[in-house]
């Protein structure tokens, strides 16, 4: 695909897909990592000579125009991370849309209104991608984390449009491709989180592509009960055992080694600072739940992550969000990093949940590479295309 320096942008309106469907809580964004990953393709669009028109959504409004949803909120952040003025137009297409264009002069910014607000932007709608598309004369698209979604300014656009990735689309692309595309092997791959039905697709692609998956969180209980073992009152899906003896056949025969807790932390409520005990994985009391990995599986998370040249890390290994269930997620965050910093591990994460895991951990800035997408990460773990990438492919 052609990045920013492969097209001629000077004096262009580049209409830029970004992603800054940031957490807002009373009107404030409470989490401005999206909106400072993009200063950089803003940045050289401008360097270029080119004229950032950035196109966005935010949240879901279904093609409806909902006034909590207008990104007008996220306009001083953008500025502050931006360091100017940063113009808005009310309308994402039609008149005012391109008025607010023509008035556009080199060093400015001007963001268009949630193209979510139209109904032809999630049905990829030709027409509606096509008003946008007449805004500018140049397409790029920073937007990895909605990459996922083939709608008018994901996909649709690119086909009309000289098309680039920008500076963060690359960065993503490229740190994916180090931890599966064409990593250094020893790969291990970290999959924690509630469920494992909702992560079926993902483990049955990492199979294939990992030497070996340390599987934590609420997952890890299904996978304790396939083998037989009773949990107590732990998450599981009782109903998902079969699938989950399965995963381990083929793992066997894909060359994966499949780890599972060899010792949990169990408590009888979960809430922070419960009473606890450290078992074995097989001696989980009826009337306990596991809420995290113990120490002796921590120990052989850091033999399995010194043997590796690369991890990849989807789901937290246990109740990280109220203390000491975190302790598992902490040290295994704290030694990947450690073991990156030295230089012996590429480390890349991606979610929601693991984001925010690491960055309690206090970690983040250590990793390789952290993605700042959600669904569309998982669904590249999955194995998937992504159509927003599809559509970048020069044709
Ligand atoms: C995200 O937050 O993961 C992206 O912005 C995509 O949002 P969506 O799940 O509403 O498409």
């Amino acid at each position: 695909f052609n990045t920013i320096d492969d097209l001629d942008l000077d004096g262009k309106v580049v209409l830029t897909r970004v992603d800054v469907n940031v957490p807002v809580e009373n009107g404030q964004v409470t989490d401005a990592t999206r909106i400072e990953k993009i200063v950089e393709t803003v940045k050289d669009i401008q360097a270029k000579g080119g004229i950032p028109v950035l196109l966005a959504h935010f949240d879901r409004p279904k093609g409806q125009r909902v006034e909590s949803m207008s990104l007008k909120i996220v306009v001083p952040a953008l500025e502050k991370a931006l360091g100017q003025h940063v113009k808005f137009s009310d309308e994402a297409i039609g008149g005012p849309a391109k008025r607010a264009v023509a008035d556009l002069k080199r060093g400015d910014v001007l963001l268009l209104e949630n193209t979510r607000f139209y109904p032809g932007e999630e049905t990829n709608d030709a027409t509606f991608a096509a008003s946008i598309a007449a805004l500018g004369q140049v397409y790029v698209n920073d937007a990895f984390s909605a990459a996922h979604r083939a709608h008018a300014s994901t996909e649709g656009i690119a086909r009309l449009l000289p098309a680039a990735a920008g500076r963060l689309m690359e960065a993503e692309l490229k740190a994916l491709d180090a931890a599966l595309g064409s990593p250094q092997r020893p790969v291990v791959a970290v999959v924690g989180g509630a469920k494992v039905s909702t992560k079926l697709d993902l483990l049955g692609n990492l199979i294939e592509k990992v030497d070996h998956l340390i599987i934590g969180g609420g997952m890890a209980n299904t996978f304790l009960v396939a083998q037989g073992i009773e949990v107590g009152k732990s998450l599981a899906e009782r109903d998902m055992a079969g699938t989950a003896r399965e995963i381990i056949e083929k793992a066997k025969g894909a060359g994966c080694t499949i780890h599972l807790p060899v010792d949990v932390v169990v408590a009888r409520e979960f809430k922070a600072g419960a009473e606890n005990a450290t078992v074995a994985a097989n001696a989980c009391p009826e009337d306990a739940m596991i809420l995290d990995a113990g120490p002796a599986t921590v120990a052989k998370i850091r033999e399995v992550f010194a043997q590796s040249r690369t991890l990849i890390w989807n789901g937290p290994l246990g109740a990280f969000e109220i203390a000491p269930f975190d302790a598992a997620t902490n040290a295994a965050a704290q030694e990947a990093a450690r073991l990156t910093r030295e230089g012996k591990l590429i480390s890349v994460a991606g979610g929601g949940d693991t984001v925010a895991a690491l960055n309690k951990a206090g970690v983040s800035g250590d990793f390789t590479f952290i993605s700042t997408a959600g669904g569309a990460f998982l669904e590249w773990m999955e194995g998937k295309d992504l159509p927003g990438v599809l559509a970048l492919q020069k044709r």
